[in-house]
């Protein structure tokens, strides 16, 4: 026989000497939900192991997760006062900000700290953006959007990342930052946001779903790959330093067709339903949670992912899996 592959599949040792994919800990991103009050860590039920901190109990945490080599979080402003436009979203005094400041004081450069940037979570109708009747109003949503980047900037955010899916906001945002000389701030765009029922868990997490009607009218339609290469393009060109393709599992051939035509950094977001959906199955004892994690980790890679956001990363990293 002149071929026979399983040679390279001996054992561990060889396995992993030719394995295409290597997975490191500096990959990845932690998503942390931030909410008002004090004394507060309150499980997520839908998501196993993820919480809602108050403040104080954040930088608890923060101190674990960064021993564990996570030093790289998103975060999320939960529980914050609604309005129509959104007012709680720019606020020197958000959650998000006193947050920000509280963080950078307790770690300066030790954390690398990215924000969400999108409205849901602000408005009392629970859209990404600004109402006109029925209408999700693109352009007056990106001067909110805008000042909401700065808010976080100020505060001391090193990244901030758009998921809103409005037109423009990557240039709308980088030209607001750059006007108030934060242009050393990134921008992570949620280039490729489906429109997916995956987010599920989240919305209950974020208390961010749409009272009407779905999101549909901005993000993006789940049949289109091509759509999504566009938006990734118009937001490099932009001035995004980052793209994303959200979610990742259903999502690896958006992935790996992104990958091959962009020369910027490209994270994935392994989201709440992808999560809960794992969480579920191992606790039924329908599968091997860390082979099945891993699985899904490597899977991402191996499209072309560069960053991974998950919420598994402090599984991953707690239990030694990688
Ligand atoms: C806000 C936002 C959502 C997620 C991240 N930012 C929810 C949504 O668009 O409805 C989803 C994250 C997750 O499901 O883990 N726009
Ligand atoms: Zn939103």
């Amino acid at each position: 026989m002149k071929h026979r592959p399983r040679r390279l599949r001996k054992n561990d040792i060889i396995r992993s000497m030719v394995a295409e994919t290597r997975l490191a800990k500096d990959m990845f991103i932690y998503p942390y939900f931030v909410t008002k009050g004090k004394k507060i860590k309150s499980p997520i039920e839908a998501m196993p192991g993820v919480y809602h901190f108050s403040i104080d109990e954040l930088v608890k945490d923060v101190e674990k997760s960064l021993q564990l080599g996570i030093n790289k979080l998103l975060l999320f402003g939960v529980g914050e006062t609604k309005s129509k436009q959104a007012k709680g979203s720019h606020s020197k005094k958000s959650i998000i900000a006193t947050a920000l400041r509280r963080l950078k004081a307790e770690f300066g450069t030790d954390l690398y700290l990215i924000t969400d940037v999108c409205l849901c979570a602000y408005t009392t109708h629970g859209h990404c953006g600004v109402l006109a009747g029925d209408q999700v109003l693109n352009d007056p949503s990106l001067e909110i959007l805008s000042k909401m980047a700065v808010a976080h900037a100020e505060a001391g955010a090193d990244m901030v990342a758009p998921s809103d899916m409005m037109d423009g906001r990557v240039a709308s945002i980088r030209e607001a930052l750059d006007e108030q000389g934060q242009s050393d701030i990134g921008i992570l765009s949620y280039s490729t946001k489906f429109a997916s029922a995956y987010y599920g868990p989240f919305r209950e997490a974020a208390d961010s779903s749409p009272q009407k009607g779905d999101r549909k009218g901005y993000q993006m339609d789940i049949r289109n790959a091509n759509e999504a290469l566009k938006e990734s393009l118009i937001d490099e060109e932009e001035g995004a330093d980052m793209l994303m393709v959200k979610p990742a599992l259903a999502y690896l051939d958006v992935i790996q067709n992104i990958k091959s035509h962009t020369l910027l950094p490209l994270a994935c977001y392994n989201v709440s339903g992808e999560y809960s959906m794992v969480k579920m199955a191992a606790k039924h004892g329908l599968v091997n949670e860390q082979q099945l994690v891993m699985e899904n980790m490597y899977a991402f890679a191996r499209a072309g992912a560069d960053v991974i956001i998950s919420y598994h990363t402090k599984d991953i990293l707690e239990q030694k899996w990688m």
